[in-house]
């Protein structure tokens, strides 16, 4: 016979694995749009710089870069925003791809290259950007320059962690600095894509500038790559150690960052990366 204290504790065994499973869509479907958001960005690069680059018409570049675009008499500058350009195309599609686990299952091989790529070119993208953003600063002004140094350091401390955990075969860990890498160098991309999305909410550019010195402009500068980075540690917290209401909280949350970069990448498509192709 089936004690009380028997069935409440499989009930709640029951809850605990529908809480789990929905969290876990809620994961993936975040992932999805956000996978089909980044490929969307570097589908961008590559139609619009590497092709410019390709045809020998680098100079199209300044116009979406301006004055931060190639400057005659600054070969440093103008090599290193190259290979910062270069290389950005190969992150935005290499950081997806690794985080599927479809592909880490059946190609590990591959995942093994694509993840040191991907470590490598994360690196050497943010190198080349700190020789520009100490050279000559960034489109948005000195608020951002530092915003965005800061993403480049913490781009660097996670990559090497995550190849450190590898290497010492810590595979649980290294998945975790895997996954802070992919936050932290889609920064930029989360930066349009959430810039976008609240301009669609709020009908307009609500707190921003022209000089981007607005109180969103403040915000999102930082919060770009920070809040992303919270929002996964919380949510990996819940996973391992929450209870099942927690874990709806968190599928909720989820979901609704679902929607928002859905809205988001909508907008950087329609509003910003397709008018300049
Ligand atoms: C690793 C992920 C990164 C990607 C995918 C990326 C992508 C891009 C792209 C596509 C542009 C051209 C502007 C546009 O068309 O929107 C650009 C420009 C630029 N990026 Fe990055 N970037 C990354 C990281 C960084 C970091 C960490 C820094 C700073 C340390 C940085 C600094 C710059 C600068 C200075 C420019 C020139 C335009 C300006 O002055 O604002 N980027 N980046």
């Amino acid at each position: 016979m089936i004690s009380v204290s028997e069935t409440i504790l499989s009930r709640r065994v029951e809850a605990g694995a529908g809480a789990d499973r929905i969290l876990k869509r809620a994961g993936a479907a975040w992932f999805l749009v956000a996978a089909l958001g980044q490929g969307a960005f570097a589908a961008y690069i590559v139609a619009f710089y590497w092709r410019a680059a390709v045809l020998g018409d680098v100079q199209r570049w300044n116009e979406v870069l301006g004055g931060h675009g190639v400057t005659p008499g600054q070969p440093a500058s103008n090599l290193f925003l190259g290979l910062h350009l270069l290389l950005a195309g190969i992150v935005t599609v290499g950081g997806p791809l690794q985080l599927v686990p479809w592909v880490r299952a059946r190609f590990i091989g591959f995942h093994r290259w694509n993840g040191r790529a991907y470590v490598v070119t994360a690196i050497g993208a943010s190198l080349a950007a700190f020789y520009l953003v100490a050279k000559r600063g960034t489109i948005a002004g000195s608020i951002m320059s530092v915003a965005i140094s800061l993403d480049g350091v913490l781009i660097l401390a996670c990559a090497a962690m995550a190849w450190r955990q590898a290497l010492a075969r810590r595979i649980d860990s290294h998945r975790r600095w895997a996954m802070r890498t992919f936050m932290v160098a889609s920064g930029v991309w989360f930066y349009r894509v959430g810039l976008m999305a609240w301009f669609l909410v709020n009908r307009g550019p609500a707190g921003h500038t022209d000089s981007f010195d607005g109180p969103f402009d403040v915000f999102w500068a930082y919060g770009c790559y920070l809040l992303p980075l919270a929002v996964l540690e919380l949510h990996q917290w819940v996973r391992d150690r929450g209870g099942a209401a927690a874990k709806l909280g968190m599928a909720g949350l989820i979901g609704a960052a679902a929607l928002a970069t859905g809205l988001g990448v909508f907008g950087a498509v329609v509003g910003m990366w397709l008018p300049r192709l």
